[in-house]
């Protein structure tokens, strides 16, 4: 069939959008465009996952109401995709009415087929991953990421995902390529071969979701609602699903290795359970490491892509994901890498290649394509070997692998060039020369033109505008499955020439920091509370004696917090480094209690953090916060703490 239906995850909207985020969605952009440029109908989505607990708490900790923080985040991705130009054909927000209508269809479809029913849930949920975890004690941590998990006693509806064991270990057997890679698969299959339980698909003690059709004092469980997506943005389950008959089921549902779960187990036994066909593949790739670890906002070691996007642009982050990174793997990225490969990869690399070629033609052919005298057979031969090898790698989601090949193909013009000096034949002014000038010409252009088509689904701005200056029109037009040797036509007058990567230099890794450092250092915007007792319009009036008003002490944002890990801070005897959980994020505080506490008596006790004080450097650590304590004349630091027990992120006032 000659349609392509591809889809993100949806990210949620309590983070920012960093280039993590941007990863998988550039890896998306990629995929489509290619799909397009071969004459394929293609629909890509994506959007954002806007309900939930996790986005109920990160509302109320930013003084803003569910729906206000949801439409400003929300905002800020799409705002950031069109930015970079990514080419999707649809942003779902599932807050949106037409996504609430199909997920109340869905769960009455599939609790019509007896696959839901009511019963009693007690237990742990991790509200950071929305996560029912098996752990029987109170607090045990979540297996996915640590945290202390909340009990749970609900009555709720629980969907039968038990019934679907065998179905999907079939599934996983019939059709091998529906989780991909291998290692995932394997994963999974070992995961569900060890037993499913039923799921609980309802949660009835928060309001922030979809309300259950008929039950409205359940919502359903934010995971059901959230990949529900795929399919209720194509008009599942209304009048309106012309999308969804013409392009479900998905060719390609690509997400990050840390939600393999939900996509490959849940997801597949939905749609059976309500008798909808299984998308034809699920891809996995792994994580974005900065620093050494996941980029993430709970880490604070995030980048943001526009920082990028302003000293290098687009193509320049587009490319470096997607050549630097094994696809699946895990990978780091650096600003050092980044400009390393700018410069050499594009600056010196095809931009140089584009530059040279198409000066020398017009400078000695006025402009127009020369005819070449013979076919230069190796370099035909490695551009015909690379067309072919690239289309293999891409098909496999080897971005890397395809590109490097490309890249092949640009070093063996570059040597070409060089062996066949077009100056020095340009200088004999004789036939045979002027002959072998065209030639040598002619094949080089045509190496660019092939390079330059195949790399356009990957830096689509830089390749565009090599084709026009190729004198080839609008490169969005070109079949790319009519690429072949021999096509570029003699003649034809080349546009105006301009250099379309310039080089970067070491000024730019230092600007790209310092754009990050002043981003974390800033003080974050001041939250707006929306309900409440009491707005601050003007400053407190100071109060006599140096003491300050209760609307100043309201400012420190105090809140209690659990110690997650705990370790010394090398080459500094005074401090530690925690990672302190405030229930609705873990943050990094580095703390000067280093000679009053080992780092292993921390784990687990509950602390009073400074939750809204502006980051701050220390030994080159960001510290997200500051940890309370008393601390005598000339002795040891003694942490605040509480004689009862109490909730973590509870504010102090
Ligand atoms: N909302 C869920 C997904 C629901 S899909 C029905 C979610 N959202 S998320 O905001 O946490 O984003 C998850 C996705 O963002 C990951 O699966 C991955 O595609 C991308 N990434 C976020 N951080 C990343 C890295 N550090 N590295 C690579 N990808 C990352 O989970």
């Amino acid at each position: 069939m000659n349609k392509f239906y591809i889809t993100t995850p949806i990210y949620y909207v309590n983070a920012r959008p960093h280039i993590g985020h941007a990863y998988t969605t550039i890896a998306c952009d990629t995929v489509a465009r290619r799909e397009r440029m071969l004459g394929v109908d293609t629909y890509f989505l994506t959007g954002t996952d806007e309900h939930g607990q996790k986005i109920e708490r990160a509302a109320q900790a930013a003084g803003k109401s569910p729906q206000q923080l949801t439409d400003e985040v929300s905002a800020e991705f799409r705002k950031l995709w069109d930015r970079m130009g990514l080419t999707y054909d649809d942003f779902i927000r599932t807050t949106e009415d037409r996504h609430k209508k199909s997920v109340q269809q869905l769960f009455r479809t599939i609790r019509d087929n007896g696959f839901i029913y009511k019963g009693t849930y007690t237990g742990q949920y991790c509200v950071y991953d929305e996560l029912y975890v098996d752990a029987t004690e109170p607090g045990a941590p979540c297996p996915e990421c640590g945290r202390p998990t909340e009990t749970v006693h609900e009555e709720n509806y629980f969907f039968k995902l038990s019934a679907f064991q065998d179905k999907l270990l079939h599934l996983y057997t019939e059709q091998p390529d529906f989780i991909r890679p291998e290692t995932r698969r394997n994963e999974v299959m070992s995961f569900v071969r060890s037993g499913l339980r039923d799921l609980s698909v309802s949660r009835s003690t928060f309001s922030w979701g979809i309300p259950v059709p008929d039950d409205p004092r359940h919502v359903i469980y934010v995971w059901l609602d959230a990949l529900a997506n795929y399919i209720t943005a194509l008009g599942y389950g209304r009048d309106d699903d012309k999308l969804f008959h013409k392009y479900w089921p998905a060719d390609v549902q690509m997400i990050g290795k840390e939600i393999v779960r939900f996509h490959c187990v849940y997801w597949p036994a939905f749609l059976m359970a309500a008798g909808i066909a299984l998308p034809r593949g699920i891809v996995a790739h792994g994580w974005l490491l900065f620093e050494e670890n996941k980029m993430s906002k709970s880490r604070g070691n995030i980048v943001r892509a526009e920082t990028i996007l302003d000293v290098l642009g687009t193509d320049a982050l587009r490319y470096f994901l997607l050549r630097e990174i094994v696809f699946g793997q895990d990978g780091s990225f650096s600003f050092d890498a980044l400009v390393q490969r700018y410069n050499s990869d594009l600056a010196n690399g095809l931009g140089n290649l584009a530059s040279r070629t198409l000066t020398m033609i017009t400078r000695y052919f006025g402009g127009a394509v020369p005819t070449p005298a013979a076919v230069d057979g190796t370099i035909a031969d490695t551009a015909r070997k690379v067309i072919q090898e690239f289309g293999a790698a891409f098909d496999q989601f080897q971005f890397s692998r395809a590109l490097e090949g490309a890249w092949g193909l640009v070093a063996a013009v570059d040597r070409y060039i060089v062996e066949n000096a077009p100056w020095a034949l340009d200088e004999k002014k004789d036939e045979p020369s002027r002959a072998r000038l065209g030639t040598v010409l002619y094949t080089s252009a045509e190496a660019l033109r092939i390079v330059t088509a195949l790399a356009h689904p990957v830096i689509p701005e830089a390749t565009a505008r090599i084709w026009a200056q190729l004198g080839l029109g609008e490169i969005r037009k070109f079949a790319l499955s009519g690429l072949k040797w021999g096509e570029l036509q003699p003649g034809t007058r080349l546009g105006k020439v301009e250099p379309v990567f310039p080089r970067a230099d070491k000024s730019a890794i230092e600007r790209m920091q310092k754009m990050e450092e002043q981003e974390r250092t800033a003080p974050a915007a001041e939250a707006k509370p929306v309900a409440g007792p009491k707005v601050i319009t003007a400053p407190a009036a100071a109060a006599p004696d140096g003491k300050i008003t209760i609307d100043d002490f309201a400012k420190v944002e105090l809140r209690v917090g659990q110690v997650k890990v705990a370790e010394r801070v090398p080459k500094a005897d005074k401090l530690l480094r925690l990672e302190v959980d405030l229930g609705t994020e873990v943050r990094q505080v580095v703390a000067g209690i280093a000679e009053s506490y080992a780092p292993e008596t921390l784990v687990g006790r509950k602390v009073v953090i400074v939750a809204n004080l502006a980051p701050r450097k220390l030994r080159g650590l960001e510290s997200n916060g500051m940890i309370v304590a008393a601390s005598p004349e000339g002795g040891k630091a003694i942490l605040a703490g509480f004689l009862e027990d109490v909730p973590v992120g509870t504010r102090l006032k």
